[in-house]
């Protein structure tokens, strides 16, 4: 049985995801990336090992994804996350024809064509302003944990509108209305729909084909998806796995190589990226 895996070195957390030859999850991990990146990748690579219960050389073939992905170095390439996301999405969710991916620092929405190619995609790379990172800086600023954010923001009644359009500004803002007696859970819920407007701005440039597939960390958060399905008038697919559709997608890349590595020699090969 010959195993592949792939690494999703993100801006915020790493993920590594570890595949059969049947293209089952056998192991997975989720680190924080902190300021150590070859470190983190190395981490998150045991750990998913650790899962799987297998050994360090029974797995064939490792690919590298995500910002830091230049820096798995035990990893034998890399591929852009937007193909991995793309790629990942279209394995799990087979009528995916957009992904929206919402991370620590980017939000990237994907286009992708029935055999998962990608056809276009676009992301706010000047701006953390419909990210996980807004949301971060509004949850440090009232003070409570990310986990807790999707269900806070879901108990509220009237929603506050929040104006900045910049992370820097959020947390200055969200203490503002703190200040003039707004509720918590309608200034988070406010914080949520902002997010969720920009993001299907995003979307909408290059266009909302059903079914759209949500990933990323920010799947976690259920106000977030309930946000965006209003904004959009679309139902997302969304799985436990989500967070890990980008180490996924590498994994399934890595798988597509042994297999190419195994073709005899005279047949043409062909690996798609
Ligand atoms: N349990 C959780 N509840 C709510 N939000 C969460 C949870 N876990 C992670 N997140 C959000 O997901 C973000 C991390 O997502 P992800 O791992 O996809 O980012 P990344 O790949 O490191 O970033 P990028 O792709 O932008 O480089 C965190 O910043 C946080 O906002
Ligand atoms: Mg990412």
């Amino acid at each position: 049985m010959a195993y592949a895996a792939g690494v999703d070195v993100g801006s915020t957390q790493t993920k590594a995801v570890i595949i059969d030859e049947a293209r089952k999850i056998v192991g997975r991990a989720l680190i924080d990336t902190g300021a150590n990146v070859v470190v983190a990748a190395e981490n998150a690579f045991d750990k998913a090992l650790e899962a799987s219960k297998l050994e360090d050389d029974e797995i064939e073939y490792v690919i590298g994804t995500g910002y830091g992905r230049y820096r798995v170095t035990f990893g034998n390439a890399q591929v852009t996350e937007i193909s991995c996301h793309g790629r990942g999405a279209a394995h799990m969710f087979p009528g995916t024809r957009t992904v929206v991916d919402m991370g620590g620092q980017d939000t990237k929405a994907i286009r992708v064509a029935a055999n998962g190619e990608i056809l276009d995609f676009c992301m706010n790379d000047k701006c953390a302003a419909g990210t996980g990172r807004f949301l971060g800086a509004a949850a440090a600023a009232l003070d409570i944990p990310l986990g807790d954010l999707g269900a806070t923001a879901l108990r509220s009644t009237k929603t506050v509108r929040i104006s900045t359009t910049c992370t820097v500004f959020a947390e200055s803002e969200v203490l503002s209305w703190l200040g003039k007696g707004k509720k918590i859970e309608d200034i988070l819920w406010g914080v949520h729909q902002s997010i969720a407007m920009r993001s299907a701005g995003l979307m909408r440039r290059v266009g909302v084909e059903e079914q759209v597939t949500f990933t990323g960390g920010v799947t976690k958060n259920i106000a977030m998806v309930k946000a965006l399905e209003e904004k959009l008038a679309v139902r997302l697919n969304v799985s436990e796995d989500s967070h890990f559709m980008g180490a996924l997608g590498a994994a399934l890349f890595a798988l597509d190589r042994i297999v190419a590595s195994r073709a005899p020699h005279d047949a043409p090969q062909e690996v798609k990226l």
